[in-house]
């Protein structure tokens, strides 16, 4: 009877997956809204590990339907190796199951190529992406020349579109990239295979949804990257191509803000960043590779998607404040606490300053950083290991007293809590 949101607070990586994994028990119908393969949730199931980045992780648990909604964009061969993994773990990935909506767009290898192209031409300005395929991707949908899923619907238009696209790419790689082009015939070739593989799953997912609503099931809406990667309101240019907030969901999945129940803001209990831009609470030396790990478990600060390692900092409350205001969050999901544990005190950036004088909101919004400087408060450490923990009563006080400094910044409650990577290590405070 509810639409509940799921969306990351920060630059993304929080551990949306795992809470979805959790909240999807109650859910009749998971969805992914936005963004596309660039992507990618880690939810550990006993002693497996299931690596995601297009299917929502709601698809571990058993007789959710799944959608993928109309504000992402498909790479479809990554669509289908993914449904083969899957069904290979045993999982029902049968089209009743797995929905694709029909106003989706396509990747194709010459958005990858561009991908690639425009990161090489940007020289010192790379933006760092994934290279997906997602910004260019992106850009011919706005530029009213892309091609949605619907095309698949129809082989002949599909292999025309499929021509007009790859020619036109081709021409813009090697005339203004003096870059290499994907070979035409044999990507429309593929592309009619993965055609004839996805068709059964495509449908209008906003109807879906909205029926399910109204009939009184409960949609759990999984957003992927993160709050401050949102084109418009993240630290542009070093964004995403994608709206992964509240507003962006209700786009993304082509329903009314009705039905929305809770809207979870997921944030770790410190701070992380994949590709290039501003993190004024950027750490580095032992401490960052201790919050980082060595990357030898898979829970370790390095990419799902690329394997980079990723950049860790303290938490911002500046820019979680900022967070909760684009979203409107309900309630927070604070992950990674156990990662603090051992540290004698942990620093809190409460503020930023500048020209001597102290802000605790953004005057201009978070794209342009480079004036701040953080302000810290310290809070005190606690040297336990808290991985066992299963109820609140149980936390160290030091660790208590840090989740309730947040919960007093933001103003929210922060309902649950992860100590560990497994399904039962998540503290729930209902
Ligand atoms: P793109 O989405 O591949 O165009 O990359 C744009 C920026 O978003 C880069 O800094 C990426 O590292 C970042 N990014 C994209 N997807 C994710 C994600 O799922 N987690 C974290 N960062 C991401």
């Amino acid at each position: 009877m509810a639409l509940d949101l799921i969306i990351g607070a920060q630059w993304g990586d929080e551990g949306k997956g795992r809470i979805t994994d959790l909240l999807a028990e109650q859910a009749n119908i998971v969805a992914r809204f936005s963004g596309g393969d660039n992507a990618g949730h880690s939810v550990t199931v006993g002693d497996q590990l299931f690596k995601l980045h297009l299917i929502p992780s709601g698809v571990i648990q058993p007789g959710t339907t799944c959608c993928l909604g109309s504000g992402m964009v498909i790479n479809p061969g990554k669509l289908i190796e993914e449904l083969d993994q899957l069904a290979g773990f045993g999982i029902d990935v049968s089209p009743q199951r797995i929905q694709l909506s029909s106003s989706a767009h396509l990747i194709t290898p010459a958005h990858i190529f561009l991908d690639g192209a425009r990161e090489t031409q940007r020289g010192e300005d790379q933006i760092g992406t994934t290279k997906r395929g997602i910004g260019p991707a992106y850009t011919d949908k706005t530029a009213r020349s892309g091609i949605r899923v619907e095309a698949m619907l129809d082989p002949i238009s599909f292999e025309e579109k499929m021509r007009r696209h790859l020619t036109e790419a081709k021409d813009l790689l090697e005339r203004v990239y003096a870059s290499e082009a994907p070979p035409i015939d044999e990507t429309i070739e593929l592309y009619l295979e993965y055609a004839e593989r996805l068709r059964p799953h495509i449908s209008d997912v906003g109807a879906l949804i909205a029926r399910a609503l109204s009939a009184g099931q409960s949609v759990l809406a999984e957003g992927a990257q993160g709050t401050l990667l949102d084109l418009d309101y993240g630290t542009y240019p070093y964004v995403t191509s994608s709206h992964p907030t509240t507003p962006g969901a209700l786009l993304g999945l082509g329903v009314g803000p009705g039905y929305l129940q809770r809207i979870v803001g997921v944030t770790k209990a410190f701070q992380t960043r994949v590709g290039e831009g501003p993190f004024p609470t950027e750490l580095d030396g032992h401490l960052a590779d201790q919050l980082r790990g060595s990357g030898e478990n898979p829970w370790d600060e390095f990419g799902t998607t690329t394997g980079r390692p990723r950049r860790v900092g303290w938490l911002d409350g500046v820019l979680l404040r900022y967070a909760q205001r684009v979203n409107g969050f309900t309630e927070l999901a604070i992950t990674k606490l156990d990662i603090l544990s051992g540290l004698e005190s942990i620093q809190f950036c409460k503020a930023y300053s500048a020209r001597s004088q102290t802000f605790d909101n953004l005057p201009f919004g978070p794209a342009d950083l480079s004036p701040y400087e953080p302000v810290f408060e310290e809070l005190p450490g606690w040297k336990t290991d808290i991985t066992a923990v299963k109820r609140w009563s149980q936390l160290p006080a030091e660790a208590q007293g840090y989740i309730e400094h947040i919960e007093a910044y933001c103003g929210l409650p922060a309902r649950l809590i992860s100590v560990g990577p497994e399904r039962d290590q998540i503290i729930r405070r209902d």
